[in-house]
């Protein structure tokens, strides 16, 4: 694979579905253990029953709807390309995959009742787009349906973490000089060196991450006609299987308000 230069998050999952490994569109590489410990939370959070038509916006490799088949009426995945639906499919059989964007989702309105969007917000472009997706999911939401938004960022992750963003090398081997020493610029400049001949992929990414503290992230989706029911600090699994909370990330719990009834009489 040569230089791929990625200037938003659809084409940076599309990329990632290209790799052998299903697990890597999770956004966690190759732990699944870390994949299935978030959906399992998400899922406890949300307790489908028989009676439910559960949704997850971005499912990834699938593992939310591969644990909750059976538990819902029907379990539906939306993904947004082709090349991600094409490995779903095959992988998690007997839900729906469908292609489409959690600013426009291929729905009906009033369809589901249960929605999980984690770990996908944070990747929209801008204030609007967020905007957008949640009044999409509200729009598929049936009155009082419980809606699980996760992973959303109180603070700009890229920054504190001293990743580079950018489509330059010049640009990104300097940042990793800056940033991480000598030893990490020399790591640099090999996978460089190997990605112009193919042989490596160096992946530069000049997108953004939307972040928004809590107050003003409840006040975005009141403003969309979600309720908000709880928020608390994201948990992950690190590598060794210990739960560790995350230093930023939020996730939210709402339910669609339902509509006001006229008063009788
Ligand atoms: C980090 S993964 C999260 C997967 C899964 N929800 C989980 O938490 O394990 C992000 C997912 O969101 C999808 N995604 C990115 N931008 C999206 C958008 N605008 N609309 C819908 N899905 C999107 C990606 O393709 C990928 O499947």
């Amino acid at each position: 694979m040569p230089i791929v230069k990625i200037t938003n998050y659809v084409e940076y999952y599309r990329h990632l579905a290209t790799s052998p490994d299903i697990h890597s569109i999770s956004g966690r590489g190759d732990d699944v253990a870390a994949t299935k410990y978030v959906n399992s939370r998400i899922l406890a959070a949300l307790d489908p029953s028989p009676d439910d038509v559960l949704l997850d916006v971005g499912c990834g490799d699938g593992c939310l709807l591969e644990m909750a088949k059976g538990r819902a009426k029907e379990c539906i995945g939306v993904v947004p390309t082709g090349e991600e639906q094409s490995i779903v499919h095959a992988a998690v059989p007997g839900v729906r995959i469908l292609v489409g964007l959690a600013q426009a989702l291929p729905l009906e309105s009033g369809s589901v009742s249960k929605v999980s969007c984690n770990s996908v917000f944070l990747y929209l472009e801008s204030e609007n787009e967020v905007l957008a997706a949640m009044k999409e999911i509200g729009r598929v939401a049936r009155p009082k349906a419980l809606i699980f938004i996760g992973e959303i960022p109180a603070a700009d992750e890229l920054t504190h973490f001293g990743k580079y963003k950018g489509d330059s090398v010049i640009g990104f081997l300097r940042h990793q000089l800056r940033q991480s020493g000598p030893r990490a610029f020399m790591g640099a400049a090999k996978t460089v060196a190997l990605s112009s001949v193919g042989k490596a992929t160096l992946l530069l990414n000049s997108a953004t991450i939307f972040h928004a503290s809590p107050e003003r992230f409840i006040a975005m989706a009141e403003k969309c006609g979600l309720k908000h029911e709880a928020h608390f600090k994201h948990m992950r699994l690190d590598r060794s299987g210990t739960v560790v909370e995350s230093p930023f990330r939020y996730s939210y719990i709402f339910s669609k308000n339902a509509p006001i009834s006229p008063p009788s009489g």
